[in-house]
């Protein structure tokens, strides 16, 4: 177990340096492998223990490393111990690190490896909305909406792996003068039929015209006013036609959201805060917040000084609400309603100023909940096309992915072997499309490449796949074999010393993507991890070897498998057992 180890560092630590050994855990970090030079496996680094106030901060860094190391004396734990550039570096006996790290998978999949370490145990843990995805109704679904809805899902997942509640929301575009102008556009272009046979085609269809006629028609641009006015009023007619549109594209998008594995547990929408939107404007009133613009707009002073240099709009001059009308409205019956301890809203980056906005109103009203609020926020794509033009659907993607996939799988002899090669091709495809956009940091634009993305070698989601089925495989031809006693000396060699010291450091990752909500992390880990298993695939052959050697390899790549197997599944991706 990795807490077990840094633990036992801690402990030596602790008793030489008369501190507990609390202090000392987040001093020590797993050493990453280097390919060749076999290293060391933990390192204390006296950079942070003199910033924690642990070590005097004054004097010689290196002597300082020098005289602590020469202080601690190797055990049956530690072999080795050796100070270098203000670190001091532990390598552990080697036999043991097998024996210890590899334990708990003997005894199952679910051992909650790397969640459950200690450097988690002062985590707080709460409720945490994840707001995500969030498209608007009979518009396009464009690159920016899958953006959000696959990294809201891997924040989702993460906070929940991590025992935090959490609660997964879509807030849906659903209200606003486009709907005016689709009430208006479906009496003279709309139809029944079509709308419940193809209910997103047909509203992007009827929509896109509607607004193409509104450009030169007075009548119709009256029209969409007039319904968007019965809307405003709950009118029944209006209402129900309102309520058909967003009924049906929430039941499709559910079923889209499902090829993607994702789910919701709330369905909100902008249309769901009118009452509240009122409340908040009478609020801002009561408190003297509300100022009123030379355009007649109704507006909130965000500026330092009080001089109306950054003001942000509430209300236009003939009343209606906005945007962030709606948004502040949200958060508070948000909060009232689920009780949250963070709110995180995933957005592109140029609705930045929007939430900074928000959060700063909200606070500004006395909402002091509003710190635990943020925004995570992502870079553009460039490039989103398939083979018949410009995306207009998710479904286009995710048709796109699964038809590029297929097509590659064909080339290769186990697909035949598949029993469902579509739904494999579909789960791989939609982990490159994955991989490609988690590798950088989130605030990065990048270029959609379908070729690049789909590499069945290189640092791609297929190569995660394959590495996973590959590893499905060899438990599979080797059944029974890993029933044999444990002797965790078989697997002192470099390759295999590689993936353990390896998966020391997968608690760290999962640190660090919880603190940074950026998924790069860990999808490097999990690329290293399979490039370290295709070494191990050549160089420890379990068919051929002596029983207590091959049981060893086989326990080690079941631990190497069940580690991958749960990074992707925090990704958003569902592991294949074959392709
Ligand atoms: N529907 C919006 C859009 O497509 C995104 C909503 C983001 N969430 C929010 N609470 N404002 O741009």
């Amino acid at each position: 177990m990795t807490c077990f180890f840094r633990r036992k560092i801690a402990a030596k630590l602790a008793k030489t340096l008369q501190q507990s050994e609390d202090v000392f855990v987040p001093a020590l970090t797993a050493v990453p492998v280097l390919k060749k030079r076999p290293s060391a496996d933990f390192r204390l680094s006296l950079e942070t223990l003199r910033v924690n106030g642990i070590l005097a901060s004054s004097g010689d860094l290196q002597l300082q490393t020098e005289n602590l190391a020469a202080q601690l004396k190797p055990d049956s734990v530690v072999g080795e111990i050796s100070a270098r550039q203000g670190l001091i570096y532990f390598k552990l006996n080697r036999s043991l690190l097998a024996e210890k790290l590899l334990e708990p998978f003997g005894k199952g999949e679910n051992n909650n490896f790397g969640l459950n370490s200690e450097l988690f145990e002062t985590l707080k843990r709460g409720t945490i909305l994840v707001e995500f995805s969030s498209p608007n109704i009979a518009k396009k679904f464009h690159a920016g909406h899958l953006r959000s809805t696959i990294i809201g899902n891997f924040i989702a997942n993460l906070k929940q792996s991590l025992g935090n509640n959490v609660i997964r929301m879509n807030y849906l575009g659903d209200w606003g003068m486009q709907f005016g102008l689709l009430g208006a556009g479906f009496s003279r272009f709309g139809c029944m039929e079509k709308l419940k046979e193809n209910p997103l085609q047909h509203l992007f269809e009827v929509y896109v015209q509607v607004n193409k006629e509104a450009e030169h028609s007075e009548d119709i641009k009256l029209a969409a006013k007039d319904f968007f006015r019965q809307l405003e009023q709950h009118e029944n007619q209006a209402m129900s036609l309102w309520q058909q549109f967003r009924e049906i594209t929430v039941k499709e998008y559910q079923h889209i959201y499902k090829r993607l594995g994702v789910h919701f547990d709330v369905y909100s929408g902008e249309s769901f805060h009118q009452a509240q939107t009122q409340e908040v404007i009478r609020e801002l009133q009561s408190r003297g917040l509300l100022k009123t613009s030379e355009k007649g707009t109704s507006v909130v002073d965000l500026s330092p000084n009080g001089d109306m240099s950054n003001i942000c709009t509430i209300l236009r001059s003939d009343g209606t609400t906005l945007y962030i009308t709606r948004d502040i409205a949200a958060a508070i019956s948000r909060k009232e309603k689920y009780c949250f301890d963070d709110m995180i809203y995933v957005t592109d980056k140029s609705q930045e100023n929007h939430f900074n906005q928000l959060f700063h109103i909200l606070l500004t009203m006395g909402n002091s909940w509003a710190e635990r609020c943020r925004h995570v926020s992502f870079g553009l794509v460039q490039g989103m096309k398939t083979r018949t033009g410009e995306v207009v659907f998710l479904e286009d993607v995710l048709d796109e992915a699964r038809a590029r996939m297929l097509h590659n799988m064909n080339q290769s002899n186990t697909t035949k072997e598949l029993e469902n090669p579509k739904d494999t091709a579909e789960k791989v495809g939609i982990s490159a499309l994955i991989v490609q956009d988690f590798k950088g940091p989130l605030r990065s634009d990048y270029k959609f490449d379908w070729d690049r993305m789909l590499q069945a070698q290189g640092d791609t989601g297929v190569f995660l796949q394959y590495t996973h089925a590959r590893l499905c495989s060899l438990m599979q031809r080797n059944e029974g074999v890993e029933a044999a006693a444990f002797n965790p000396s078989c697997l002192c060699d470099r390759t295999g010393v590689a993936i353990l010291q390896h998966l020391l450091r997968y608690d760290e990752v999962l640190y660090q993507s919880d603190q940074d909500l950026q998924p790069k992390y860990l999808v490097n880990f999990l690329l290293k991890l399979s490039h370290f298993i295709a070494s191990a695939h050549r160089e420890l052959p379990v068919k051929g070897s002596p029983p207590d050697v091959a049981q060893a390899r086989l326990r080690l790549f079941s631990a190497a498998r069940s580690v991958l197997a749960s990074g992707m599944r925090i990704l958003g991706i569902t592991p294949v057992q074959k392709m």
